[in-house]
């Protein structure tokens, strides 16, 4: 199906977003702390994340978990499944969780749940998008960049079947005979 990529969040207002959820983090943070990113969709976000946390005083430890994705799907199976597992041990410690998007709820849900039975003493939840209207399961990250519109999203690490990660803003994808809505 064709399709074009509308810009929806620039450069610019991702990385003062992104110095904010590290100063809120920082705030909530106390001692020990492992940043965990979902790969893949969080890699950037993450990149940019422990840096930013870094200029506020934290020092992190980095590990990512790989989860089952969507395929060349817009919409999640609601089933999570662990590809791969973090290597850190985070008995005791506190996590912060990085996810690119909270949609169904699914993932985080799930990710939570599984890092607390893995023994960590505190999970926060960092969203960079919430799309609220989604959500199939009750959850509500700690800490949130943009609450955005139901639609689907690439860029700054989010693909559309393995597409467009590379983009340095969050764009909207726009199929062909899609109507128009304003967020
Ligand atoms: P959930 O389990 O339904 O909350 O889905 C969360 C995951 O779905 C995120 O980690 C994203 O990777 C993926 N996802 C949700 N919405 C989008 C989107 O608009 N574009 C690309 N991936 C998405
Ligand atoms: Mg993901």
């Amino acid at each position: 199906m064709n399709y074009r990529v509308e810009p929806l969040i620039s450069q610019e207002k991702l990385a003062i977003a992104v110095d904010r959820l590290a100063a809120e983090a920082a705030s909530l943070l106390e001692g020990e702390t492992v940043v965990i990113g979902l790969f893949k969709g969080a890699f950037i976000f993450t990149a940019d994340l422990v840096r930013a946390l870094s200029r506020h005083g934290v020092e992190p430890r980095l590990d990512f978990l790989v989860l089952s994705s969507y395929g060349n799907a817009t919409e999640s199976s609601g089933k999570v499944t662990i590809l791969m597992d973090c290597r850190e041990d985070i008995r005791g410690r506190q996590v912060l969780l990085v996810d690119d998007i909270l949609d169904s709820g699914n993932t985080l849900a799930f990710t939570v749940d599984y890092l607390m039975q893995k023994g960590a003493a505190k999970v926060l939840t960092c969203v960079l998008l919430d799309k609220p209207q989604r959500r199939t399961v009750r959850f509500e990250a700690d800490l949130v960049g943009f609450t955005i519109p139901n639609t689907f999203v690439v860029g700054y690490g989010i693909d559309y079947a393995e597409r467009h990660r590379e983009l340095p803003f969050v764009g909207m994808v726009r199929f062909d005979g899609e109507k128009e809505e304003t967020p």
